[in-house]
């Protein structure tokens, strides 16, 4: 099946944007920038919309949840949108007791550890993301022009949290199965991908006009166990959209070693995290690659000169690549000054 002929990418809203033009290896007339994280605590009227209201079950109320999507382009003029949801959704929405602890992160009821547990996982089916595409149709109702992002966990990241039960720095818990029990491994890695693809595919369907799969954890990887053990479901996880035609971008932290492989997968552009010199993450793809980032996230909060020879830095090595979508190499951190995010878009637009 492919895209409906009222979707933003196909009735002439968002196919030639910026964020699109660059995503695709062109150069638009406007610079884009998005953050990652632009909907959240940074913003005073995120703090409001969420009062009483847990995060994941914010994500399930469709008018809440787009009007949170909507509230930083509102406010920051950034020419994109992502889609307030998170990567733990889908296994929520599949029945597995999950829950975002405020300033922890994804926490399960009972880990998935055993080839029992595993065997053990719900069955898939599509009926379950109808509050994700009541959500993504009211926002692009809002949005107009502006390109909505839908995004994904990527499979290694989601597995990372459903193994260790909570957020963890080394992730020892999969990359132990991998190796000593690859056959849970690898059914594990099925099921999560198939989900976190499902999940896109209703994003895209429904509206969204790109997509984003958010590896965070992969950098904890060596190269050889990322291309085995992890690269393969990404890709799997990504056949769930690749017929709908919506440019993709895949996304990790600590991956200076990985850009490659991540590009590898199967994708239109590759974010680059704070760690590596956008130059440097060029050369690595070879100079082919559309890349996305590298703002870091530390400098927001540190004086405007600073910030913005660094942004400006950032915007004329960006050039070497075919595209360039300017962005954060992580999050907005919480107690940024939303000011500053307004501030920046305009630079980048200026330039
Ligand atoms: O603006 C956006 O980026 C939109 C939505 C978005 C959220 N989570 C909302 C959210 C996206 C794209 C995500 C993806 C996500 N979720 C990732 C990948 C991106 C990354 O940051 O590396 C990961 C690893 C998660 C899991 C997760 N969810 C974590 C680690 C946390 C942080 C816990 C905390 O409170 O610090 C969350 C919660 C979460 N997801 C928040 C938001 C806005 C904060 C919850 C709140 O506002 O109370």
């Amino acid at each position: 099946m492919t895209l409906s002929p009222d979707h933003p990418l196909k009735d002439g809203r968002t196919a030639q944007s910026p964020l699109i033009t660059a995503y695709r290896g062109a150069r638009p007339s406007n610079r884009p920038v998005w953050f990652m994280r632009q909907a959240g605590r940074s913003l005073p009227e995120y703090r409001t919309a969420r009062e009483g209201v847990g995060m994941l079950e914010a994500c399930l109320k469709p008018e809440l949840a787009a009007e949170i999507t909507v509230q930083p382009v509102r406010r920051h003029g950034v020419d994109a949108g992502i889609f307030f949801s998170d990567i733990v959704i889908p296994l929520k929405l599949a029945g597995i007791g999950v829950d975002i602890a405020p300033g922890v992160g994804p926490v399960l009821d009972r880990p998935i550890r055993t080839p029992e547990d595993v065997a053990a996982l719900p069955r898939l089916d599509d009926s379950i993301f109808a509050p994700i595409r009541e959500a993504v149709r009211l926002t692009v109702e809002e949005l107009g022009n502006t390109p909505l992002i839908g995004f994904a966990g990527a499979p290694f990241t989601v597995a990372a949290y459903m193994i260790e039960g909570r957020p963890s720095r080394d992730h020892l818990g999969p990359r132990t199965m991998m190796h000593g029990d690859p056959s849970t491994w690898q059914a594990l890695m099925e099921w999560t991908a198939d989900a976190s693809g499902r999940f896109l595919r209703a994003q895209i369907e429904a509206g969204a006009s790109a997509g984003q799969l958010f590896d965070s954890w992969a950098g904890s990887l060596g190269l050889e166990d990322y291309r085995r053990s992890a690269a393969p479901y990404s890709s799997r996880a990504l056949d769930h959209v690749r017929d709908l035609g919506a440019p993709l971008v895949h996304f990790g932290t600590g991956t200076s070693e990985l850009l490659g492989a991540m590009y590898e997968v199967g994708v239109d552009a590759v974010g680059v995290d704070y760690r590596l010199p956008i130059q440097e993450a060029n050369r690595r793809l070879g100079g082919r690659v559309v890349l996305q980032g590298n703002i870091d996230p530390a400098l927001l909060a540190a004086p405007w000169n600073v910030l913005e020879a660094h942004v400006r830095e950032i915007v004329r090595h960006g050039a070497s690549a075919p595209g360039h979508v300017l962005n954060l190499g992580h999050g907005v951190p919480p107690e940024t000054d939303p000011g500053v995010l307004t501030r920046l878009v305009e630079l980048i637009h200026s330039i």
